[in-house]
């Protein structure tokens, strides 16, 4: 007999995309722009030129969608508002339309006995707002307080769990240092008080959303690297926990100890954010749950960064497929922090899939990724972390940022051309785990 670890009978399983990522509909029935249709607009952006302009169409395919969801079993479906829908200039001026389309979204789930698990930035800022200086300008972070709370009293009577941000870290990095997402900037000084204003935004939504409705559950969603030392010697592990403290702590810190990292002054010195008084208790404020990101991890030898570990998996992003390391680190977030229920928000891997002769999709390192993650969760809960619900990365293949569509992380392959949905061995094997309720290795 193979071991099989069984899942507690509530626990949450479910699947996760993002609004720019599947929606398609760009300029549709009143939506703004956003940056991000302004930045795959640019030429050079994109790795295939594409845009999100179409994507998935989930905008008009939702119905067929939701279907699917309901073939896979899915007990709760985490999605994103796209920003410029519901108010195409970010502030003001309220579009019906774009309010409409999520709360037929909303009801179908419901009516489907599926939970929505909704966030409210998955990347896509207005871009007007952008044009006032987007999250360099504190004023965003009160436009993203009246955005949220204009949500929860559309939707909130229905949607339980909100989630403000995904990622600010990538935001601030990606978006502002590294300038390979929107809005493309590159600049380091900036990059601190954009995260500052991300936390802050955090804050002041997760009060506008209890003042518009107490029974919400708030919470943000955080990307994880584990950083492994390649070995015990005290070097190693120096090296790796120093690794930690400067990439890691950023948000970890101020959510849930209510203050910044010493290692963020020691790297960016002067051009630390002016913190106002309260900032820190506002970012600080209890939460409902935290939501986790995992792909994989760093690993560190004292003289540095390992870039490619001898023998190991890689997927398709250049990232190592280390499972143990997603136990690890729940441990290790778990023993440093006071956290809330935690929620996988998102997993899973990106393979090169084919259509096989027998019209199917054969993605068995795929299943394989999600088998022994969803193991290394169960040994997790076991260790004492408290984790609810996980959430496969992604629904179906989509619009990868600045890798357009060549990275497939679907349980779904779409068909671009076609929009013609498949679902994949690894969706089939996951509605038999959703539907028993227990993984087998
Ligand atoms: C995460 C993003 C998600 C997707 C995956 C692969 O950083 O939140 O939208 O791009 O990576």
């Amino acid at each position: 007999m193979t071991p099989a670890y069984k899942f507690p009978h509530n626990f949450l399983w479910g699947a996760a995309t993002a609004a720019y990522q599947i929606e398609g509909a760009w300029n549709e029935d009143g939506k703004g722009e956003s940056i991000w249709d302004r930045f795959s607009h640019t030429p050079g952006k994109i790795e295939d030129d594409s845009t999100g302009d179409i994507a998935c169409d989930h905008y008009h395919r939702w119905r067929e969608d939701i279907a699917l969801m309901r073939r896979l079993g899915l007990k709760a479906y985490r999605f994103s508002t796209a920003w410029t829908r519901v108010l195409p200039t970010g502030r003001g001026r309220v579009n019906p339309k774009g309010l409409d389309f999520y709360d037929r979204l909303v009801d179908a789930l419901c009516a489907a006995n599926i939970e929505p698990f909704l966030t409210l930035y998955h990347w896509d800022l207005p871009q007007a707002l952008q044009d006032e200086g987007g999250w360099a300008s504190r004023h965003t972070c009160h436009a993203f307080a009246d955005y949220a709370a204009l949500m929860v009293k559309r939707l909130g009577d229905r949607v339980k769990f909100w989630t403000t941000f995904n990622e600010p870290g990538v935001v601030a990095f990606d978006g502002h240092l590294a300038g390979e997402h929107a809005p493309g900037l590159q600049d380091a000084a900036l990059t601190y008080h954009v995260a500052h204003h991300l936390l802050v935004a955090h804050g002041l939504a997760t009060q506008a959303m209890r003042a518009a409705n107490p029974s919400v559950n708030a919470g943000i969603v955080l990307n994880l690297w584990m950083a492994d030392a390649v070995s015990e010697d005290s070097a190693d592990v120096a090296a790796a926990h120093a690794a930690w403290e400067r990439s890691e702590t950023l948000f970890l810190d101020p959510l849930f100890k209510g203050h910044y990292p010493n290692a963020a002054y020691e790297l960016v010195g002067e051009s630390m954010p002016k913190i106002q008084d309260g900032d820190l208790a506002l970012i600080a404020q209890e939460l409902d749950y935290v939501g986790i990101n995992f792909y994989s991890r760093n690993l560190y030898n004292a003289q540095g960064h390992i870039d490619h570990v001898e023998g190991a998996e890689y997927t398709e992003m250049g990232w190592e497929v280390c499972a143990p390391a997603l136990r690890r680190l729940l441990n290790k977030i778990h023993r440093e922090y006071r956290l809330p229920p935690i929620y996988i928000t998102e997993n899973g891997a990106a393979f090169n899939d084919e259509v096989s002769a027998d019209g199917k999709v054969h993605d068995p390192r795929r299943l394989d990724y999600l088998k022994n993650h969803f193991i290394q969760t169960r040994l997790a809960m076991q260790d004492g972390v408290d984790v609810r619900g996980y959430f496969v990365w992604s629904l179906m293949d989509n619009f990868e940022w600045a890798h357009g569509y060549t990275k497939r992380f679907g349980l779904i392959r779409v068909e671009y051309e076609t929009q013609k949905r498949t679902l994949k061995d690894s969706g089939e094997w996951y509605a038999e785990v959703i539907r028993k309720n227990e993984v087998s290795e």
